[in-house]
């Protein structure tokens, strides 16, 4: 069994953060998304892994290198476009042989990992295994709708009126008959060669596709509302701990995670939430749910429900951030000097809300 993870694509429901940065590496409760991908294909047993770069390459490489910090091992397969999910399978034939393998979105997160579903998956001759899970608006998913005897009747792409309430999860696996699905069908209508085509062809032509429903929490971050709930839904799981500094008159509760190197002076912190390598918070306030990445300075303010990614500088801001996706080496200060007034540099695409 091989791995593929889809680590190209434009990100354009992120911008202006995937201007300058690749979506899969945007951190969740402070580790990228591509990075909990690895680790549960590896925690699965699979240690050859393929990953799909486009324009982002450069930087994903960068991050992930050859694998060996997971015990893994880790090829680059080069998508000169994002032309579809069906697409990303055609380029990386070479790599994947005659394999069975898991492709999995490197956008995706998952809970509870996905041993389970690879087990299963070669337990059986399935020819394929599709993820599903219950959602409230299928309309915003590829959609599969079943029959009588849970088989597979259709898979749709974002239907208008949804037939069924069952969304594609971004993961899959398959045997080396989706070659022959990849290779037989043609572009849609918005110029990319789908996935749900490529099962659809499968089940057109009598292979075994077999549908798996997913009990626990899955978010494709897509966007920035996702990014926050996927973090909310790690730091929610993940064991607290503290290896930085706390100094008397602070106030950080039980479900607070302190990374070595920070250091919180006469701060009030409450978890779930998690402050970051060598990042400083002074006279601040960090409510639940709220991740602050390494080397981050918080100086006479109050966030909650955020991601702040490495090396912000935030300080004196008299109204509380909430709900916010905060970039790289971003400052945001109240300005003393007269007149008063919004004194903004702000990147295309930006969205702030002010008081
Ligand atoms: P999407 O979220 O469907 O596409 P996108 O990343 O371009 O985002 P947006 O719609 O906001 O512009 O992609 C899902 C995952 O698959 C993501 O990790 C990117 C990856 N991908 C590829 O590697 N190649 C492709 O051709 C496409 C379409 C996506």
């Amino acid at each position: 069994m091989k791995g593929l993870i889809l680590s190209g694509g434009k990100g354009t429901r992120l911008y202006p953060i995937t201007y300058t940065r690749a979506k899969q590496l945007v951190p969740v409760a402070n580790k990228p998304v591509l990075f909990r991908v690895i680790e549960s294909i590896r925690d699965a047993g699979v240690s050859e892994i393929g990953i799909v770069v486009g324009n982002t390459a450069r930087e994903i490489k960068e991050a992930v290198g050859n694998g060996s910090r997971w015990g893994v091992q880790i090829v680059y397969i080069p998508q000169e476009a994002p032309l579809g999910l069906a697409h990303a399978v055609k380029i990386s034939h070479d790599f994947l042989g005659n394999d069975k393998f898991v492709m999995f979105l490197g956008d995706n997160v998952i809970q509870g990992g996905i041993s389970s579903l690879i087990q299963d998956f070669e337990r059986h001759s399935y020819n394929a295994q599709i993820v599903l899970k219950k959602v409230s608006e299928p309309q915003h998913y590829g959609v599969a709708e079943l029959d009588d005897h849970k088989r597979i009747r259709r898979l749709v792409e974002k239907p208008r009126k949804p037939q069924s309430d069952l969304a594609l999860v971004g993961i899959y696996m398959f045997d080396q008959n989706i070659f022959k699905a990849v290779n037989a069908i043609k572009p849609s209508w918005r110029g990319e060669l789908e996935i749900t085509d490529a099962i659809q062809w499968l089940v057109e032509n009598d292979y075994d596709v077999h549908p798996y429903v997913h009990e626990g929490w899955w978010i494709d971050t897509g966007k920035p509302i996702d990014m926050l709930e996927a973090n909310n839904r790690v730091l929610l799981e993940t064991k607290p701990h503290v290896a930085g500094y706390i100094d008397r008159s602070s106030d950080v509760d039980a479900l607070v995670i302190v990374e070595e190197g920070a250091e919180i002076i006469n701060s009030v912190v409450r978890g779930p939430t998690i402050i970051g390598r060598d990042s400083r918070l002074v006279n601040a306030y960090v409510g639940p749910f709220t991740s602050i990445y390494h080397n981050c300075v918080l100086e006479n303010i109050e966030i909650e429900h955020s991601i702040v990614m490495e090396q912000c500088t935030l300080a004196n801001i008299p109204n509380r951030i909430e709900d916010s996706l905060i970039g790289r080496n971003v400052e945001i200060r109240y300005s003393p000097i007269k007149p008063r007034a919004y004194k903004l540099t702000v990147g295309d695409n930006s969205k702030l809300g002010l008081l």
